[in-house]
């Protein structure tokens, strides 16, 4: 192991005073309270109740009852010396039918998490959307209607009117490729459509909606750092092969690259994947003008890496994934393979756009089987996780690439999509029986290192 990164010298100041540290949430994820004080139904509420889309048939209704118990887990991040706290609005809540009259007692809540936040010396950094669209929106034809850009544009305003006096941190969206991906292609979370005629238009007005969402913050909140969030992995072909490079490079395309850089102003990453030409059919005059946006920071949310081999079944991409199971490897309870390295070779390729000024690890940990003896929750794997990836992050920072902050996914065991609350992220254990919590050696070791 390279002594100079060894995990005893692992310490914050390294990374220097203005690196931010914190921690990652999402509303449906964590509050519970589906029904209450006015809120409607999301689409992750729907979609839970549907029977064999989340494992186990775990629903969000209860989650970590964060909606009534804030404060209880706030004090857990002042606790853990968590300087920075990441959570999301639910748009749900204050804007129940999706647009037009404002829940009151919504906007009370996210104004009491602030300010409850700031008593405490934590900084709120808000993710205005993490993937729970209100369902009447989604009856009305959700991401693939093109009058989405107008609703979201509607609830991004309130959000910067109601809070903007006070948030200094935006995230528009959280990992769009993911929400998209899975909701809107392949069916396995909410709203759980299929095919590229969902796909393709939703993914147009993803980043229409994005980019108006920028603006109207730019503009509402003059002083404030926006930003949006990008899932990715670091991809690697099977073998030194054309077509398995070739493969890794269309399966990059997508997963990759696919928002980051219309964003930028690049445009879509066609030339890898011709099926994207498809988005064509959605472009109307003008709206390359609202495509691209000058963000203040790019968040980059990274777990694991990807081996795509080319596989001649799998429609408009020839590219399939290896299954890390299948490899011999390390994995989490997501099944997804521990490999730090992956998380230095990310912001490496992040640092090759120009166009990124600020560059914010947004997310980063892992599942594994937490077990809880005499109320305590021995996660070493957890611990070895966390600092290894920080070392890779260490390693990319020393080395000059623009990295300034790191923030932990995530505070408590909570809800997993799909996956229900079966794999535990959390720096906290919970008992969702009880909602006892146990704050995890990692919490420990995070709180130490955090000091
Ligand atoms: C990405 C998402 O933003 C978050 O909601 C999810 O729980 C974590 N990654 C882990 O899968």
């Amino acid at each position: 192991m390279d002594t100079e990164h060894s995990f005893s010298s692992l310490n914050r100041s390294l990374f220097g005073d203005d690196f931010a540290w914190g921690v990652s949430t999402a509303a449906l994820q964590i509050e519970g309270s589906c029904d209450v004080d006015g809120k409607s139904a999301s689409i992750w509420d729907t979609f839970s109740l549907k029977r064999g889309k989340i494992l186990n048939g775990d629903k969000p209704t209860h989650a970590c009852d964060f909606y009534k118990e804030y404060q209880r887990d706030i004090d857990l991040v002042k606790q853990l010396n968590i300087p920075n706290f990441r959570f999301s609005i639910a748009w749900s809540r204050i804007l129940p039918n999706g647009t037009g009259e404002v829940n009151q007692v919504g906007v009370a809540h996210y104004n009491q998490v602030i300010d409850y936040c700031l008593q405490q010396g934590i900084e709120p950094w808000v993710t205005i959307y993490h993937w729970d669209l209100p369902q009447i929106l989604e009856d009305n034809g959700g991401w693939t209607n093109r009058k989405i850009v107008n609703w979201f544009s509607n609830f991004v305003t309130v959000c910067a009117q109601n809070f903007g006096d006070r948030v200094r941190h935006w995230m528009v969206m959280n990992e769009p490729a993911v929400f998209t991906g899975a909701g809107y292609f392949l069916g396995i979370h909410a709203p759980g459509r299929t095919g590229l005629r969902n796909f393709l238009p939703a993914i147009h007005h993803v980043v229409l909606s994005i980019v108006a969402g920028a603006k109207i913050l730019r503009e509402l909140c003059p002083d404030a750092q926006i930003g949006n969030t990008f899932s990715c992995s670091y991809i690697e072909p099977y073998a030194d092969k054309p077509r398995h490079i070739a493969a890794a490079k269309r399966a990059d395309a997508l997963i990759n690259r696919l928002y980051i850089e219309p964003l930028l102003g690049l445009g879509y990453p066609t030339d890898e994947v011709k099926a994207l030409k498809g988005i064509n059919k959605y472009i109307l005059p003008g709206d390359e003008a609202n495509m691209s946006f000058d963000f203040d920071f790019i968040g980059v949310q990274n777990y694991t890496r990807e081996i795509v081999k080319y596989s001649f079944f799998t429609p408009y991409i020839g590219a399939s994934l290896v299954k890390a199971q299948d490899r011999g490897v390390e994995l989490t309870e997501m099944k997804w393979e521990v490999y730090p390295p992956c998380i230095y070779e990310m912001i490496k390729k992040f640092n090759a756009y120009p166009q990124i000024k600020k560059l914010i690890i947004t997310e980063n940990g892992a599942a594994f089987p937490d077990v809880v003896f005499n109320n305590e929750v021995d996660d070493q794997r957890r611990v070895t996780y966390l600092q290894t990836h920080l070392q890779q992050v260490l390693k990319a920072k020393q080395e000059g690439y623009n990295v300034e902050g790191y923030f932990v996914w995530t505070l408590t065991d909570n809800f997993e999509w799909a996956e229900g609350y079966h794999p535990r992220f959390g720096l906290v254990y919970i008992d969702f029986e009880t909602q006892h919590r146990i704050i995890k050696n990692s919490g420990r070791w995070f709180a130490q290192f955090l000091g």
